[in-house]
Order: structure tokens, then sequence, then C-alpha cells
């Protein structure tokens, strides 16, 4: 991932607005939409905001509020499988689209987001398309 590359396309700006366009569509989701806390999704809208700004910006703010991101540790309290992976690239897709992230780097960031979805599974899976 070309991370220069991306946030001199999107900048802190284009950030914000597809990260709030995902949580404005977290609450109603039937399987992420019970993970998120309800009485603090404004909390978590920036905590992934200053995480990603971080990741593509080097924006120091994440770690100086939450220290190490950690984020296999930091989502082991929740049961992550296929479809919750799947569903969170989802919405962040769509999210991409209504924060009008140019194709193309939507596309990068897509696997970005897959890889680190992927990445925090933590549940054994017996029934999915790739029986472990
Ligand atoms: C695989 C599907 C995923 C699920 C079900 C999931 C779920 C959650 C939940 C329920 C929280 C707690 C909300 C909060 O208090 O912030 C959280 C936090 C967080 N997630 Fe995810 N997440 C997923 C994927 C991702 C991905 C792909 C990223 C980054 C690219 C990410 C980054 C974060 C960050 C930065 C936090 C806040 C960590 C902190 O406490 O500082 N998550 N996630």
């Amino acid at each position: 991932m070309n991370e220069v590359k991306i946030f001199e396309a999107i900048g802190a700006e284009g950030i914000g607005k597809m990260v709030t366009a995902f949580y404005k569509r977290v609450p109603n989701d039937d399987i992420l939409g019970k993970m998120y806390p309800a009485d603090d999704m404004e909390g978590s809208e920036e905590r992934l905001r200053d995480f990603l700004l971080f990741r593509l910006g080097a924006d120091t703010t994440y770690m100086e509020k939450r220290g190490h991101p950690r984020l296999r540790m930091r989502h082991a309290p929740f049961e992550i499988n296929f479809r919750g992976r799947d569903r969170w690239v989802k919405l962040m897709s769509e999210a991409m689209v209504e924060a009008e992230i140019p194709e193309e780097i939507a596309a990068e960031l897509k696997v970005f987001f897959f890889q680190v979805a992927d990445f925090l599974r933590n549940v054994p899976e017996t029934d999915g398309p790739f029986k472990i």
C-alpha cells in the first residue's frame, strides 16, 4: 500500500468522511451493530479515524491517546469470523463510495482493510467457504 499517495489524494478530510460514513452504517447492521458500544459510537469513530490518520498520514494522535494499536488484542473480546470480516469490509466499501474516495485509492484501501480484517479473525470456522 502506498500510504503517501493515498494521503495526498484524500487527506484528513477524506479519511474523516469515510469513517463517518462507516459508523453511520454500523448501528443498524445485523452482525456488527451489537458489537460496538451503543453509548460511545462517537468514541469508536474517533479511535478509527485517529488510527487511520496514524497509519496513512503518520499523525501521532492515536499513539498518544491509545498507545500501540495492538489490534488483535483489542479485538479479542469480539467474536470475529468470516461473516464479520466480510461485513466490515462491505460497510467500509460502501462508506468509501459515499465519501467519494477516488476508485483507484478505494481499491488499494480495500485490500488493506481486507488484510487487517482477516488478520483479526479469532474463531475457528467449521462451515465457511474455506474449511480449516
Ligand atoms: C473484522 C471485522 C471487525 C470487527 C467486527 C471490528 C470490531 C470492532 C469493535 C467492536 C471495536 C470496539 C469499538 C471501540 O471501542 O472502538 C473495534 C475497535 C477498533 N477497530 Fe475494529 N473491527 C473489525 C475490523 C477492523 C479493521 C479492519 C480495522 C482497521 C483497519 C479496525 C480498527 C479498529 C480500531 C483502530 C479500533 C479502536 C482500538 C482502540 O481501542 O484504540 N477494526 N473494532
